[in-house]
């Protein structure tokens, strides 16, 4: 049974959790209706919820929100919000879902879908049994270079594809006198790197080719074993104030990953969360037998692409810069050179997500593709721990990494 809901000319939203991707959300709902005026409805910023009293404060007194709650059931239950964004830490992903599903109202999730393969099935079943339209925080998969790529790949540009690098490298958790956030914490987070960075790997490589993983060989390891305490909360990695005594971290920092995917293709995924020197290095290489391609994330503008074999002297990569060309950037920008961010990404999330609520369509990630991710984190966790190969087990439900 597919859910229709009719809003007239106005939805009200319900952000849950107003940290770092709470407020992301809200900027991004924000920027529809400049960045995406033929979408036919008004956005109404009706209820935020979150435990921490200056964030709902902000919530109603600075960013517009009609009301802020404590409890994410008050805002679940609201016959005002229509929809709902779910920004919280990942142990909390499972029952706000089931809930808002439960009240049939479709929802935004960020990634990971809940802390293990279990909770993502169970919301992407909740959620698929409602026929709901759902979005899932993959971001990247928004950017106009990864569109463009994409296009190449899908029109037969490269060849057969052959195999994919990427490798996810951040700085946030490299300071060992860094808070012992929830992230850390396997039953708050879940798996450490693998969750918060490789999920977001594992789905671009996905989309590009339009292949699932089927199978994984992986090993991982922890490097900072200990950190202060928080004393006070803050804000994604910032703002956090600590204490002098010492917590244990209990899960990984670093992984690497050895996978096949489905048609014969090789890859290898590499993530940290400690390098020093890479800030947010995510990068995604795809290698065909006509050509490849080159994205990095610390560099989103830009793609390099190489195409052919036969160029003699000028054989090798032409470094494209994103501009009105390619896809979503005229929307942000007028010109190349004038660089799209991060946030723009999500405002093309937030504007798949609401079109599809409006129309019934799912268009973003899906949260079977959220599901999906989860598989291949699950598999990656097993192999770290007895060192052997293990299957992706599939999923089921609307996807759209293949449309
Ligand atoms: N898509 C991306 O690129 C991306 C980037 C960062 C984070 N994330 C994901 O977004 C989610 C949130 O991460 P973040 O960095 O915004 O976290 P954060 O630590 O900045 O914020 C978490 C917020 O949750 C609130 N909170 C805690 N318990 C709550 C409860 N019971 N009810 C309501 N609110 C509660 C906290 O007060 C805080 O404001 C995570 O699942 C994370 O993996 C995704």
């Amino acid at each position: 049974m597919k859910v229709v809901i009719d809003m007239g000319r106005t939805i009200g939203v319900g952000v849950v959790s107003l940290g770092w991707m709470g407020r992301l959300h809200t900027r991004a709902y924000k920027a529809l209706a400049e960045k995406f005026p033929e979408i036919p409805a008004d956005i109404r910023l009706v209820s935020c919820c979150d435990l921490v009293e200056e964030n709902r404060k902000l919530a109603v007194e600075r960013l517009g929100f009609y009301t802020a709650v404590e409890d994410y059931r008050d805002l679940i239950c609201n016959p005002d919000v229509d929809v709902v964004s779910i920004c919280a830490p990942n142990f909390l992903h499972r029952d706000i879902s089931l809930a808002a599903a439960e009240a049939g109202k479709p929802f935004w999730i960020e990634k990971p879908m809940g802390i293990n393969a279990e909770q993502s099935r169970e919301i992407a079943e909740a959620a698929e049994a409602r026929g709901l339209v759902t979005s899932v925080g993959f971001n990247y998969r928004h950017t106009p270079a990864i569109e463009f790529a994409r296009q190449l790949i899908s029109d037969g540009r490269l060849g057969v594809v052959t195999n994919v690098r990427v490798w996810l490298l951040a700085d946030y958790a490299s300071d060992p006198h860094g808070p012992l956030t929830w992230r850390y914490d396997p039953e708050r987070a879940g798996a450490g790197v693998v969750l918060d960075l490789m999920g977001h790997g594992e789905d671009l490589v996905q989309y590009l080719l339009k292949r699932r993983f089927t199978e994984v060989s992986a090993a991982s390891e922890t490097f900072i074993r200990q950190r202060p305490k928080p004393l006070k909360g803050g804000i994604g990695h910032a703002g956090w104030i600590v204490s002098d005594e010492l917590g244990l971290v209990e899960n990984e920092d670093y992984c690497a990953v050895l996978a096949r995917i489905e048609n014969g293709v090789m890859c290898t995924l590499e993530s940290s969360r400690v390098s020093v020197g890479p800030r947010a290095e995510y990068i995604v290489e795809i290698y065909g037998t006509d050509g490849s391609i080159r994205w990095n994330f610390e560099d989103l503008n830009h793609l390099q692409v190489c195409l052919g074999r036969n160029n003699g002297a000028l054989q090798g990569y032409i470094n494209c810069m994103a501009g009105p060309e390619f896809p979503e950037f005229a929307r942000f920008q007028p010109g190349a050179g004038t660089s799209m961010g991060f946030d723009d990404m999500k405002v093309v999330e937030a504007a798949k997500f609401v079109q599809g609520v409006l129309d019934g369509q799912q268009y973003g990630p899906s949260v079977a593709d959220g599901w999906a991710s989860a598989e291949i984190n699950d598999a990656i966790v097993a192999s770290c721990g007895d060192r052997t190969w293990h299957d992706v087990m599939p999923v089921s439900g609307r996807t759209t990494f293949d449309k």
